[in-house]
């Protein structure tokens, strides 16, 4: 008789949707609620943005960046350095050009890998996981919420810091990051067809938090 094998596979959950819409603390509530360990894929972008600036490349020398992305180790960098305004601008230029992306696939795919028998589910959070990366995703979220009340929002944060933040230059820079993020070429920020659409500008993340969690589990994996 040969043994029976049991093999687990991880269920993949992609959450994709614009800056600001509250994907990182999703992931983060759902990865503590599921155990499952989560990929911020955008951290990948930022940290290759990151060490951009460190060697003072111009966004626009796409070769160089390229190597910085095929060697990247996003555990060095501080969320300081990673999570600021000229990080988001520098990123969000640079995950528009094909190498750069190409760079980071392989980092992103293999990510469910080590956790194919240990863990149920894995979250991968950014803009084109259910579209690109992981199109075979077992569950695919995209978050939406509008400009304005995502600026509201991050100017309730960045008011703690800076008191004098306006909601005006901010709504401006999170437009200008949608444009970016949805209408470039390649790898757009664009629902799935197959995903589910989760508009949160009325909830709380607490109420936001409930319903995806629901979808998860009417899955009944
Ligand atoms: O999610 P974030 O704000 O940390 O992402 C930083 C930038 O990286 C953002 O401008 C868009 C880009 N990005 C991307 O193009 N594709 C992803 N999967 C994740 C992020």
């Amino acid at each position: 008789l040969t043994k029976e094998k049991i093999i687990i596979m991880t269920k993949i959950i992609a959450i994709d949707g614009p800056a600001g819409v509250g994907k990182s603390t999703i992931a983060n509530k759902l990865s503590k609620y599921l155990d499952a360990p989560v990929l911020m894929s955008g951290k990948l972008y930022r940290a290759v943005a990151c060490e951009a600036i460190i060697q003072k490349k111009n966004p626009t020398n796409i070769k160089s960046i390229e190597i910085i992305a095929q060697n990247i180790d996003v555990n060095i960098y501080s969320d300081e350095q990673l999570y600021n305004d000229q990080i988001d601008q520098f990123s969000s230029k640079i995950s528009s050009k094909k190498p750069i992306r190409q760079a980071l696939i392989n980092l992103q795919r293999s990510f469910p890998k080590n956790f194919r028998k240990s863990k149920k589910f894995c979250i991968i959070e950014g803009r084109d996981i259910g579209t690109v990366i992981f199109p075979k995703a077992d569950i695919k979220i995209f978050m939406w919420a509008s400009s304005e009340v995502r600026a509201i929002r991050r100017l309730e944060q960045v008011k703690k810091v800076n008191k004098k933040a306006k909601l005006t230059s901010i709504q401006k820079s999170i437009i200008e990051r949608d444009l970016r993020d949805m209408s470039r070429k390649l790898a757009p920020l664009i629902p799935a067809a197959d995903s589910y659409l989760c508009d949160n500008s009325n909830y709380s993340i607490e109420q936001s938090f409930k319903t995806i969690l629901k979808i998860i589990k009417s899955k009944k994996y």
